[in-house]
């Protein structure tokens, strides 16, 4: 018999001290609910009819597979049945209105990740929770401070959920034999100074001056200004990499870049940087664009990008640190600032 601590009895503790706290706690809960069964969908796969291909096109551009279509209609009918007010979804255009009086709107990526999943890498749902406005539109696009709760949950060797809630960053485990998420983990700290990063360097080529000169930093090891040798990190997939943040510290970087479509990055603000970063936050770490505060900005429009550093406080505030006071640059790597940085000074 397990004696760990269920999600439920968790949230039942929390419930009565946290605002909203019984609403907060039925909307994770049938989130958690309906990733029980995406994850045992995901498991299947091919042997569940899952077969990969074309699910058509989302509404900002992305080529969607059948289980990102299979994902998002889990979801829209797992927080119909809850006190949410509106779905954003990164599968449609506009929010959906779900029961219009509830206390709480919800953003949500049912499936980040899904082009890892022939390869069977791990991906995920990623949720964030706000208190409902009057106008349903402009709740969304309240900066990220207003989310109450926030997480991820990470279809891999196990299913993993982080949750962000009543200030704290908890990790639960999926007991596949009584579909309870158990806890594992309570209060999860970052350690402050990891010397590890991720980014996805085939982009150098691309980046602005100062992303280009953090990375060279890190690469030069215990010679360049760091002084320290890096670990690097690249899984293409933002869940895991988030979960490893949260086990053993270090900075993801998906900056802006210099390709059409990248110059505000890749991620979306409102279901995948806003809810990463209350998580990195509420685990003492940070989330940044490189010069403002993720949870500081509101969306303009529903599926804005945004760049998104993360991790480390110290890996964090030595990106910021090289950001200040440089406009995005994305065609000079010889920059003089940048030159004096290089490994021949
Ligand atoms: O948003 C989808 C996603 O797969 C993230 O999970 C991941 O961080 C990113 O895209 C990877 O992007 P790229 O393929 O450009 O490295
Ligand atoms: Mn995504």
């Amino acid at each position: 018999m397990d004696e760990r601590v269920t999600l439920r009895s968790h949230l039942d503790r929390s419930a009565s001290r946290t605002p909203r706290g019984d609403a907060v706690a039925a909307v994770i809960e049938a989130i958690a609910a309906a990733t029980v069964d995406l994850a045992a969908l995901i498991a299947d796969g091919p042997l569940a009819g899952i077969t990969g291909q074309d699910g058509g096109i989302n509404a900002d551009g992305d080529r969607q597979k059948d289980i990102d279509v299979a994902a998002d209609e889990m979801m829209r009918l797992a927080l119909a049945d809850a006190p949410v007010a509106a779905v954003l979804s990164e599968e449609a255009a506009l929010p959906e209105t779900l029961n219009p009086q509830a206390p709480l709107c919800v953003a949500i990526d049912p499936l980040d990740g899904s082009a890892n999943l022939e390869n069977n890498i791990s991906v995920g749902t990623i949720f964030s929770i706000r208190p409902r406005g009057n106008d349903i539109l402009s709740t969304f696009f309240e900066p990220g401070t207003a989310q109450c709760a926030a997480g991820f949950v990470v279809y891999g060797p196990q299913t993993t959920l982080v949750l962000a809630h009543d200030e704290s960053v908890d990790i639960f485990i999926l007991n596949r034999h009584t579909e309870q998420f158990l806890l594992i983990k309570q209060g999860v700290k970052i350690a402050p100074d990891t010397p590890e990063f991720a980014i996805n360097a085939s982009n150098r080529r691309h980046w602005y001056g100062p992303v280009r000169a953090y990375i060279d930093e890190c690469l030069a090891g215990t010679n360049g200004d760091r002084g320290a040798d890096f670990n690097m990190r690249w899984i293409g997939s933002l869940v895991a990499e988030s979960l490893r943040i949260l086990v053993r510290g270090g900075v993801f970087l998906y900056p802006a870049d210099a390709r059409p479509g990248y110059r505000e990055g890749r991620l979306r603000l409102l279901y995948e940087a806003h809810p990463m970063a209350l998580v990195m936050e509420w685990a003492g770490g940070a989330a940044t664009t490189g010069r403002r505060r993720i949870l500081e900005l509101g969306a303009k429009t529903p599926h804005q990008r945004v760049p998104l550093i993360m991790g480390s406080v110290r890996g964090v505030r030595d990106v910021s640190a090289i950001h200040e006071g440089i406009e995005p640059m994305f065609d000079n790597s010889d920059a003089p600032l940048f030159a004096r940085r290089g490994l021949f000074r």
